[in-house]
C-alpha cells in the first residue's frame, strides 16, 4: 500500500514535503471544526508555493474557480464577505490563480474577485472569460462581435480594479464570429496593454490552431476530470504541441469525485446539477464504480477523493492547472492539499487501466472533441 507524499520534489511541480502535508491535514481537521468565517490563518506558511506556467504567466499548481461564488450554479449565493474572505485566505495559502466571467452573476462574481484581490495587485493572476451578450442582467446569448468583446473588457476591468486583465478567455465559440476575429480583437487589447494573455474554452483542435497563428494562446479551459476525458482526444495533445497550457473546469466532476453524493442523490431544480447527465438517478447509480475507485485509491493515498481526484489531473501533464471552485473554505484547504499528492508511473498506469474498464454514463461523446462546444 502506498503512503502519503515523503520528499520534496521540485521537479515535480509541487512544493511539499512530509512535514507540511501533515499540516496541511491537520488544517484540514482543525478547520473543519471552526465556523465558516474562522477558517483563516490556520497554518503559518502558505500550504503551496510551487508554480506552474501559462504562457509568461507563472501561477499556483492549482487555481480557484469563483463562478459557485455567485447564484445561479449549485448553492445559493453565499454572503459577499464571506466570499472575499475565502479569496483572500486562498492567496494566503499561497494560491495565486483565479477564475471568473463576466456571464457569472453576470458581473457578480467578477466584482467579488476584484474586491477581494484589490490588496494583492502584481501578486495574483486574474483570469476572465468574454462571448456573451446582456440585456440588463439577462444574458441574450453568445456574442463574440469585436464591439462586444472591447465593451466587455472595459466592464472586467472596471469590476476587477485592475489596469490589465492577465488572462481573457473567449468563453464558447460564437458561430457568427470567425475565432480569427476574436483572437484579432484581443491582439489589439493585447497591443493596447488591456489584456496580458489571450485564452479559449471549450474549442476543438482546430480552432485553437487558427486563433493561435493569429495571437498565441497561452491556456485552454476546458472540463477534464478523471470523469470527463473527452479533451484526451485532441485537445490535451494540440496543447502540448503548441505550448499552451490547459486548464481544466469541473476538476472534481462539480463534486461527485470528492465522495459528496452517492446513487441515492437527488438535486433541486435550482441546483445545475439537476440537468447534467452525470446527476441522473441512473447515471449516479451507472458511475458508483468510479467513485469506488477513487475511494479505494484514496484511501491508498492517504488523502481524500477530492485531492486524489485533483492530483490525478496535475499528474497528467506539467502544463495542467485545475480550478477547483469551493464556496467553502474547508474545501479550499483540502483541496489545495492535492498539490502535495505525488504517484509513481506504475500507480498512473493502473488507475488509467482500471478508469478504462468503467463505462461512465453521462460524459460526452468522443467526437464532441472536435467540437466547439
Ligand atoms: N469555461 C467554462 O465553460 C467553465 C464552466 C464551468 C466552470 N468553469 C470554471 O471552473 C471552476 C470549477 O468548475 P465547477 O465549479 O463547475 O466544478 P468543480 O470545481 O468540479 O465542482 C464545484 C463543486 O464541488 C464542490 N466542492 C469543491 N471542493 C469540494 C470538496 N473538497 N469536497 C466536497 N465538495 C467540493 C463545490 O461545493 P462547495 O462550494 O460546497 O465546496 C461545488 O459544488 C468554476 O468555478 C469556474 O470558474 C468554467
Amino acid at each position: 500500500m502506498s503512503k502519503a507524499p515523503t520528499n520534496r520534489s521540485r521537479n515535480s511541480g509541487f512544493g511539499f514535503d512530509r512535514r507540511e502535508f501533515v499540516l496541511a491535514g491537520l488544517a484540514i481537521a482543525a478547520t473543519a471544526m471552526l465556523p465558516r468565517s474562522k477558517v483563516c490563518a490556520s497554518t503559518t506558511q502558505p500550504l503551496v508555493s510551487d508554480r506552474r506556467r501559462l504562457g509568461s504567466l507563472e501561477v499556483s499548481p492549482l487555481g480557484l474557480g469563483c463562478m459557485s461564488m455567485v447564484a445561479g450554479f449549485y448553492n445559493p449565493a453565499p454572503p459577499k464577505q464571506e466570499m472575499i474572505a475565502l479569496i483572500r485566505q486562498a492567496v494566503e495559502q499561497g494560491v495565486t490563480f483565479f477564475d471568473t466571467a463576466e456571464v457569472y452573476g453576470p458581473f457578480t462574481s467578477e466584482e467579488i474577485v476584484g474586491e477581494a484581490l484589490a490588496p494583492f495587485k502584481g501578486e495574483v493572476v486574474i483570469a476572465t472569460k468574454i462571448g456573451f451578450d446582456f440585456q440588463g442582467n439577462r444574458v441574450t446569448g453568445r456574442n463574440s462581435r469585436p464591439e462586444n468583446i472591447r465593451r466587455a473588457v472595459e466592464g472586467s476591468l472596471r469590476r476587477l480594479r485592475v489596469e490589465t486583465i492577465d488572462l481573457l478567455y473567449q468563453h464558447r465559440a460564437d458561430p457568427n464570429v470567425p475565432v480569427e476575429d476574436v483572437a484579432g480583437t484581443v491582439k489589439e487589447l493585447i497591443q493596447q496593454g488591456k489584456v496580458k494573455h489571450f485564452g479559449l474554452s471549450e474549442m476543438a483542435p482546430q480552432t485553437i490552431r487558427r486563433a493561435h497563428v493569429v495571437q498565441p494562446v497561452a491556456a485552454v479551459q476546458s472540463e477534464y476530470s478523471l470523469m470527463e476525458r473527452v479533451v484526451e482526444n485532441g485537445v490535451l495533445s494540440t496543447c502540448e504541441e503548441l505550448g499552451i497550457a490547459f486548464v481544466p473546469w469541473g476538476p472534481t466532476a462539480r463534486a461527485f469525485l470528492t465522495d459528496r453524493f452517492n446513487e441515492y442523490s437527488r438535486f433541486a431544480q435550482e441546483d445545475r446539477r439537476a440537468s447534467v447527465p452525470i446527476f441522473t438517478p441512473e447515471a449516479l447509480t451507472a458511475n458508483m464504480p468510479l467513485l469506488r475507485l477513487v475511494r479505494d485509491w484514496a484511501l491508498r493515498k492517504g488523502v481524500t477523493p477530492a485531492q486524489f481526484s485533483l492530483a490525478w489531473l496535475l499528474a497528467q501533464k506539467p502544463f495542467i492547472v485545475p480550478i477547483p471552485g469551493t464556496t467553502n473554505p474547508h474545501h479550499l484547504i483540502e483541496n489545495i492539499g492535492a498539490a502535495g499528492v505525488n504517484f509513481t508511473a506504475a500507480e498512473l498506469r493502473e488507475i488509467r487501466a482500471a478508469v478504462s474498464q468503467i463505462e461512465v454514463q453521462g460524459v460526452r461523446a468522443p467526437e464532441s472533441a472536435n467540437e466547439d462546444q
